[in-house]
């Protein structure tokens, strides 16, 4: 094995600010300048080596090798995942939890959800029609709230429908935020866990129904790897973990109807009724457009990696968006290009919005599936309406964690077609 060599440092005591304000850009600016995929900086004050690049993050995810306990600020712990979820959980208590979750992605389940999106984005737009303009982040949060209850089985009455699609929502916008608006959507997370929580005891007591293999009586029926049934209170974070990222999977959706505003051809082509590039489409919106901007770990063990020793502890962070915006693995990698994507064999550690690796091994995300099938019905959706782009600022600051245009893409005279 050669010996360890002393990768680049970016000198000074700490440098949180920079990383909030670069963003996203952080972390491939300083490999670009240090002409290496690796460096040590210190955020939060604490040192740690920052990552870049498909065989970063093949190192990153297998093997097991790092935890995700603390690798992440509380605050977006507590907003996204929270604790005692599965990605809290390593070995094999992980495995068995994420099992659990992969039981959900069946080859019926998968193209479902895409049809109940339809239904209910076809309801919206009927309600649109002879409206103002609408603000289409925001409008997807309740069709994806209204798909997401209706695929996870899970009953929520209707009228609590808007409720629980603001506090979806704000647990994702304000993932990367601190001070008053991260303790509202705190409070906003604390009161759909109760909801749904109650729910999960209700399902339990058999008072409510579920149907057989949906996600909700999965969850609240699970047995751990210690044969007891989840706390109700973590089957309540696991159902959240399936509900909030359907519903983040809005903006996705906003950034595709950016993609066909920009590029009409790809519109019209599918307008006709030609989905021979849907797929690349998609995936060229997943790779290119900035959402999860990195991801953090704790080493499990002592490892070496690009010249480093790693002591057990040791805090990196891997560039995901860098590593769908690295130009050894995609030639002009700003630019918006499906056809890069025609024929694509799939590699697990090029691209990784999701993250990376073997999806039932690691933390790789398991909603991967079923986030495709909603991009591609809602690009059909959009492609099928008519409607009006209005002047707007639609820009993408690269600075904000998560991103998504200035406007947030507001669309007028909408018709069904
Ligand atoms: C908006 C699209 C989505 C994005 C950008 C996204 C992103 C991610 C990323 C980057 C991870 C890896 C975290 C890590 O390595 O620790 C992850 C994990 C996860 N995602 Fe997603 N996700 C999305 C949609 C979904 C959907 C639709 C579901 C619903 C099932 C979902 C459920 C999960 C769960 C449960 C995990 C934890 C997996 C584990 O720890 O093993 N995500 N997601």
């Amino acid at each position: 094995m050669p010996t360890a060599h002393a990768i680049p440092e970016e000198p000074g005591l700490d440098h949180s600010l920079a990383l909030l304000q670069e963003g996203y850009t952080y972390i491939s600016r300083r490999c670009d300048r240090f002409n290496s995929d690796l460096f040590l900086t210190r955020i939060m004050l604490t040192p740690v080596v920052c990552l870049r690049g498909a065989e970063a993050a093949r190192f990153v995810y297998e093997g097991e090798r790092f935890t995700r306990r603390g690798a992440m600020p509380r605050s977006v712990l507590l907003l996204l995942q929270d604790v005692g979820s599965v990605q809290t959980l390593d070995g094999a208590a992980h495995r068995h939890r994420k099992a659990m979750f992969l039981s959900l992605m069946t080859p019926d389940a998968i193209p479902r959800i895409g049809t109940l999106l339809a239904g209910h984005w076809r309801d919206a737009v009927r309600r649109w029609e002879g409206g103002g303009e609408v603000v289409l982040l925001d409008a997807l949060a309740e069709i994806l709230t209204r798909t997401a209850c209706d695929w996870a089985g899970l009953p929520v009455p209707d009228a609590d429908i808007p409720a629980l699609s603001a506090e979806l929502a704000a647990m994702v916008e304000n993932a990367g935020s601190l001070g008053p608006s991260y303790l509202v959507a705190l409070r906003l997370r604390r009161r759909a866990e109760r909801r749904v929580r109650h729910l999960v005891e209700r399902l339990r007591a058999a008072e409510l129904e579920a149907p057989p293999g949906s996600a909700a009586l999965t969850i609240a029926t699970h047995r751990d790897t210690d044969g007891a049934t989840l706390p109700a209170g973590i089957a309540a974070v696991e159902l959240l973990n399936i509900l909030r990222p359907i519903v983040a999977v809005g903006r996705y959706i906003t950034f595709a109807a950016l993609a066909l505003h920009r590029h009409p051809e790809w519109r019209e082509r599918f307008a006709q009724g030609d989905e021979a590039d849907l797929e690349p489409f998609v995936q060229e919106v997943r790779r290119l457009y900035p959402f999860f901007p990195m991801i953090g770990g704790r080493a499990r063990q002592a490892l070496r990696w690009g010249g480093h020793d790693f002591a057990p502890g040791d805090w990196v962070l891997l560039d995901l968006h860098g590593t769908n915006h690295d130009p050894r693995l995609w030639p002009e990698p700003d630019r918006f290009r499906p056809e890069r994507f025609r024929g694509w064999q799939g590699n697990p550690y090029t691209l990784v919005p999701q993250g990376a690796g073997d999806v039932a091994a690691t933390h790789r995300c398991p909603g991967e599936w079923i986030t495709i099938a909603l991009m591609k019905e809602a690009v059909r959706q959009l492609c099928r309406m008519r409607y009006t782009v209005p002047p707007q600022d639609l820009s993408i600051s690269l600075s904000q964690m998560p991103a998504a245009p200035a406007s947030r893409f507001v669309i007028g005279a909408v018709r069904p077609n």
